[in-house]
């Protein structure tokens, strides 16, 4: 039986992301048929590479492909510039020419290390994705955006290289921590958010088999949030428009989590980005009375108590958004569960004072 997969549409060619339980055995064949390139360069963080990685490359190896792995120390922190410079050495001093193909086997830190490694390596070869996390699965790995974080922000220097394929086996999820599969299904809510009513109603309903990391229940929940980034990133690839509405939650959540030097997770900082923007968008007249409250059952049953945070930290941290636009805060609201506002291009412009009296208002709340 063929796998559920998704195309996505991009300026570099159309990809097919496949989901499923049980797909990593076919991973040899999948790649021979979507790249066929004479070596593979597997990329992995040390904490996957154990759990999978060796796998996967005994896998490889025994269909008979020229495969070496090569790995860099788990977690954000190693999102540099220093391990591109290490990786693209090594993959250098081994020899790997034109002909060669990376494969990125991890999380989100990894899809987009990986991606850069491979838009850069020779000025671009290709690059498949096995995302292992539901947030590389559900965002990161899907859109072709790639990059490195530096010391003046996130994500600053990176490049666009949509993957060849990307593969996302669910089965790997079980090794995924509770926390982080909670983390990263917030980005699941949030797409239920902008676009599908139902499908946020079916993440409600398969909340527990989402958070045992069911590999069924969670390749739906892929598959429909690979099907919404896709519908959105394939329109437009290149950041305006449209795209903006998958940072709903963003524009106060990144504020909120850069403001906590990081302590905050994502996922929580967007969970309760969105309740902000949600109330937001209900004191605006834009959004529909109740939609903050209808998402917070769920947000907080996933991240637990949202955090505390300083809200005057915060403040700084709005105007270094990427939506800010003629030093303009811009804010994706929502009209409806299920619907994002069109506002003025998909977004409308918030003043300053009035985001901080949010802040201010949430914070002294908890
Ligand atoms: N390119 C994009 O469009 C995009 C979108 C969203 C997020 N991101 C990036 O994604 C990153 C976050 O991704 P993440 O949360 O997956 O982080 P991550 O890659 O650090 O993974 C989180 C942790 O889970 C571990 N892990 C991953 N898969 C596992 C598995 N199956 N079993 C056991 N452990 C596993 C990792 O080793 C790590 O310790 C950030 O750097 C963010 O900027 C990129
Ligand atoms: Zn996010």
């Amino acid at each position: 039986m063929t796998p559920p997969s998704v195309w996505v549409r991009s300026r570099g060619g159309t990809y097919e992301v496949v989901v499923g339980p049980g797909l990593l055995p076919d991973l040899p064949r999948s790649l021979v048929e979507a790249v066929g390139a004479r070596r593979y360069a597997v990329i992995s963080d040390d904490n996957v590479a154990a759990l999978h990685g060796h796998a996967v490359m005994e896998r490889l190896r025994e269909a008979g492909l020229d495969a070496s792995l090569y790995t860099f120390p788990a977690g954000e922190a190693s999102k540099t510039r220093k391990s591109w410079s290490i990786l693209t050495d090594e993959m250098l001093e081994a020899g790997f020419g034109r002909d060669a193909c990376v494969v990125a086997v991890g999380g989100g830190v990894t899809t987009d290390m990986a991606g850069f490694v491979a838009a850069t390596y020779l000025r671009g070869i290709p690059v498949v994705q096995v995302p292992t996390s539901y947030l590389a699965m559900i965002d990161a790995s899907v859109g072709g955006k790639t990059g490195v974080d530096t010391k003046a922000g996130k994500n600053l220097v990176g490049a666009f290289q949509p993957p060849r394929l990307v593969v996302a086996d669910t089965s790997v999820l079980r090794t995924l921590p509770r926390e982080e599969r909670a983390q990263g299904l917030v980005e699941a809510f949030k797409h239920g958010a902008i676009m599908d009513r139902p499908y946020f109603e079916r993440l409600e309903a398969n909340f527990d088999r989402l958070m045992d990391a069911d590999g069924d229940a969670a390749a739906d929940a892929v598959l429909r949030s690979v099907e919404i980034k896709a519908e959105v990133v394939g329109e437009d690839e290149y950041e305006s428009a449209i795209r903006q509405i998958l940072n709903f939650g963003h524009t106060l959540g990144h504020a909120i989590e850069a403001a906590s030097q990081f302590r905050i997770g994502h996922g929580s900082a967007v969970a309760l980005g969105m309740l902000l923007e949600a109330r937001l968008g209900e004191e605006m007249g834009v959004t529909e009375r109740g939609t903050r409250e209808r998402l917070e059952k769920p947000l907080v049953r996933l991240v637990g108590p949202l955090p505390k945070f300083d809200p005057e930290a915060a403040v700084p941290f709005l105007r270094s958004d990427k939506k800010v636009r003629a030093g303009e805060i811009r804010v994706v609201l929502l009209r409806r569960l299920g619907e994002a506002d069109k506002g003025e291009g998909w977004s409308r412009a918030v003043p300053e004072a009035q985001l901080r009296d949010l802040l201010a208002k949430a914070a002294a709340a908890r």
